[in-house]
């Protein structure tokens, strides 16, 4: 049927050298590694940690952090068998248009404009607080929030956000290197990467010294705990099952999954390992429980050393340095250190995003899902400028107008969704294509995708409504623009 027609492996690989000519390959496998760490540690741990930690599991987002990391683990074998499967450098929309054909590969391509481009409009947002916090808030809070947040000042005063404006400007800036090229950001990138790390150990190391075992007990948040005041005065209540107890540690698994997304950057890397079999999961896990590690103690350490009711109001922005500043005398040096990195940190995470997410365009395009001008190259950067300049639009318009909160649950959600269907991919390739070589193959199908199924599962749902309404009118959205467009454009359809 048409609607599952397939790419076929060898047009895909013909297709892949003919790119080779259309977009500058600058990225050596060490470059492209560095970005994928690059991708992993930013917003995530810097700033949703606290909001998943404030709003609903308390210090227990340690464990959150587990849960998010096994529901990564479980898809991330699944990616690592058709990465290898398909030896090209791709995404998730190109594995599924090999294997599980055209709708299934436009919805996910559909939902990693939720991973790339939103992550990217939360990632700048994050970054604006911070700049902000570096400048002791020279910037009025009108000019650095959305229009739907509002706060009373110290004197009692309401203020309204008007539009993100350190957020449009970090996203100009980055849009127009990707426009000029990728080779300096690359170099740069694994500066930024050794930075962010540094920054992460460093908090870990001094921060252990000023932990008040107070603040982790109780461990969960208790049904009955006092209601927190929100930054507009009103009161924020832990009784709805997804703000207290193992609910909450649920709800926070799906906000922290932020910091883990960007992994599967390294499965494209891994396709110039020499041996696959060993190099892919070794590279995906690796890197994963590196991280894991890391993000545990980070966040076991922040919420030791400031009580997670700081993070409904005063240390919700910028919480790193808000623990720092606050708890940890003497220590303020730390605080700017710390800011100063995180900008740097943030900026490389939104260039990759930005990147990856013009580079699902391109390929998009260049499959006639999408309309030609996301896959035109400048004729002398050899970058899709065009896109990058509308890609610059469309996630400048979440990161002046959406609250950070927003657009991290969407990033979330839209890469939950696409990690269910990379595992479900798998389930449905051994039966269809049992006989396509697998350098790679994931253990134990089909336990591994079916808990990787119900791990993202279960993550999605313990989202708040507003989020899951708000992702299944996007996916209904991109069904009618396939429909009305992609299917008819196809170029395989009309091959
Ligand atoms: N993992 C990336 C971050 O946390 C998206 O910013």
């Amino acid at each position: 049927m048409s609607l599952f027609r397939k790419k076929s492996l060898s047009s895909l690989l013909s297709q892949a050298s003919d790119s080779e000519k259309g977009l500058k390959r600058t990225l050596g496998s060490g470059s492209l590694i560095a970005l994928g760490i690059g991708a992993i540690i930013g917003a995530g741990l810097f700033v949703r940690t606290a909001a998943a930690a404030g709003g609903h599991a308390g210090p227990a987002v340690t464990l959150s952090f587990v849960i998010a990391a096994i529901g990564c683990a479980f898809a991330g074998l699944c990616y690592a068998e058709f990465a290898s499967m398909i030896p090209i450098a791709g995404s998730a929309y190109t594995y599924a248009y090999t294997t599980m054909g055209e709708l299934v590969a436009w919805i996910i391509g559909w939902a990693l404009i939720l991973e790339y481009a939103l992550g990217a409009a939360t990632v700048s947002i994050a970054w604006s607080e911070f700049l902000n916090k570096l400048l002791g808030g020279a910037i009025p809070y009108e000019w650095t929030h959305s229009p739907f947040q509002r706060a009373l000042d110290a004197n009692g005063v309401m203020h309204h956000g008007i539009l993100n404006a350190p957020a449009l400007f970090i996203l100009l800036v980055l849009s127009l290197l990707l426009i000029k090229g990728t080779q300096e950001s690359a170099i740069v990138n694994s500066i930024i990467v050794i930075i962010k790390v540094a920054i992460v150990v460093a908090f870990i190391l001094i921060g252990w010294q000023f932990i008040n075992p107070d603040n982790h007990n109780p461990y969960l948040i208790p049904a009955d705990a006092k209601p927190g005041i929100l930054p507009d005065g009103t009161e924020y209540s832990y009784t709805d099952t997804f703000r207290h107890g193992w609910g909450g540690v649920l709800r926070g698994a799906a906000i922290v999954f932020f910091a883990f997304i960007g992994f599967d950057a390294v499965s494209t890397a891994a396709q110039e390992a020499k041996n696959p079999k060993r190099d892919m999961p070794i590279g995906i896990l690796g890197s994963l429980v590196i991280c894991t590690i890391l993000y545990i103690l980070f966040s076991w350490v922040l919420t030791g050393v400031a009580p997670y009711t700081d993070f409904v109001r005063e240390g919700r922005e910028a919480s790193v340095a808000y623990a720092i500043e606050t708890y940890m005398k003497n220590y303020h040096w730390l605080a700017t250190a710390v800011t100063v990195g995180i900008l740097a940190g943030f900026s490389s995470v939104i260039l990759v995003m930005l990147m990856g997410q013009s580079r699902v365009f391109y390929s998009m395009a260049n499959d006639g899902l999408l309309p030609k001008v996301f896959s035109e190259l400048h004729p002398k950067f050899r970058t899709p400028y065009k896109s990058n300049a509308l890609l610059f639009l469309f996630v400048g318009a979440f990161a002046t107008l959406i609250p950070g909160d927003i657009t991290g649950d969407l990033t979330s959600i839209g890469t939950l969704l696409a990690f269910v269907l990379v595992c479900l991919g798998i389930i449905i390739m051994r039966k269809t294509d049992p006989n396509t070589p697998r350098p790679f193959k994931t253990p134990l199908v089909p336990l591994v995708p079916i808990l990787g199924i119900l791990v993202c599962s279960a993550m999605i749902i313990s989202l708040d409504n507003m989020t899951l309404s708000s992702a299944l009118a996007w996916m209904v959205l991109g069904l009618i623009i396939y429909f009305m467009y992609g299917k008819n454009h196809s170029k395989l359809k009309n091959q």
